[in-house]
């Protein structure tokens, strides 16, 4: 269900990471819902032409921006930005949404594994917002949604490499939502609970095996309302913190968990 209006975000360009996995797919049928001109990245070819032609056909007075790039490379997130603002203008709304899952518990974790989940959760996100933030700036026009995680506020068994990366990209977006605030820019992040993608099922079996109990049973005990978070009410929220309607929403970590954080 979307409640937000066919042109909430009319005139905007959006540019959203990780498009070719569940939260990001979704957050960018949204915005192109909304009005939104659209640039999807992910490293994943066929599933950003997939994701593209789906959204040309659901609003055909859109324009889509497709461009594959690796945001764990430098020259890859140059070429990105400038691509995007060649096709599509300056870009005014970022959701930093890529992200990967890994680590392991601290006495097995390695360093090149803790350096790859932190270069992309934290370092990589930080360098590409630079990028976007110097004509946000300029334009005094912008407002930037970091897909953390709950695994930002609080520690998991097993999260050690994860947790750090994401509690890494909260201080991020509460540092700079101070900065950035006085130009006009907001910045928020959101942290979902168990999302229904691959990733979250993921996390949830990794629970699962460290608990000795079924997949259901966590689900079961460690979330209120019985079930995990869909990657559309994860979209809602990130689209919300980017309209109009959310002006005064600055430097916040929303959370959307089914109430697991009260547990
Ligand atoms: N699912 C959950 O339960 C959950 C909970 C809390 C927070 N989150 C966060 O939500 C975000 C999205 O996760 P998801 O659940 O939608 O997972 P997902 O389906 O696995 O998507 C991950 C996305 O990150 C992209 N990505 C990974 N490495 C990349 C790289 N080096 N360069 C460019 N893109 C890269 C992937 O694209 P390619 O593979 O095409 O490169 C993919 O689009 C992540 O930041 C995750 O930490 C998820």
């Amino acid at each position: 269900m979307s409640i937000f209006a066919k042109d909430a975000l009319k005139g905007k360009h959006a540019l959203v990471t990780g498009a070719t996995g569940g939260i990001g797919s979704e957050t960018a049928k949204l915005l192109a819902q909304m009005g939104a001109d659209v640039t999807i990245t992910g490293r994943r070819h066929e599933k950003l032409d997939k994701l593209a032609k789906e959204i040309n056909e659901a609003e055909p007075h859109i324009k889509v921006f497709s461009y594959a790039a690796d945001l764990g490379k430098e020259e890859d997130r140059e070429k990105l930005v400038n691509a995007a603002e060649e096709a599509l203008g300056p870009i005014s709304l970022l959701v930093n949404n890529a992200g990967v899952l890994g680590g392991g518990p601290v006495d097995e974790l390695e360093q090149a594994e803790m350096e790859r989940i932190m270069h992309l959760n934290y370092t990589s996100t930080v360098l590409l917002t630079q990028l976007i933030y110097k004509t946000m700036k300029q334009r005094k026009d912008g407002a930037i949604v970091n897909v953390a995680s709950l695994s930002g506020l609080r520690g998991t068994h097993g999260g050690t490499a994860y947790a750090a990366s994401k509690f890494a990209l909260i201080g991020f977006t509460h540092s700079m939502a101070l900065e950035a605030i006085d130009h006009g820019i907001r910045v928020n992040a959101v942290c979902p609970g168990f999302v229904d993608t691959e990733m979250g099922r993921t996390s949830v079996q990794n629970k699962a095996n460290h608990e000795q109990r079924s997949a259901a049973e966590v689900i079961k005990a460690s979330i209120p309302s019985g079930r995990i978070t869909t990657p559309k009410e994860v979209a809602n929220t990130i689209a919300f913190l980017l309209t109009d309607a959310a002006e005064n929403i600055v430097g916040e970590s929303v959370k959307i968990s089914g109430g697991s954080v009260l547990r």
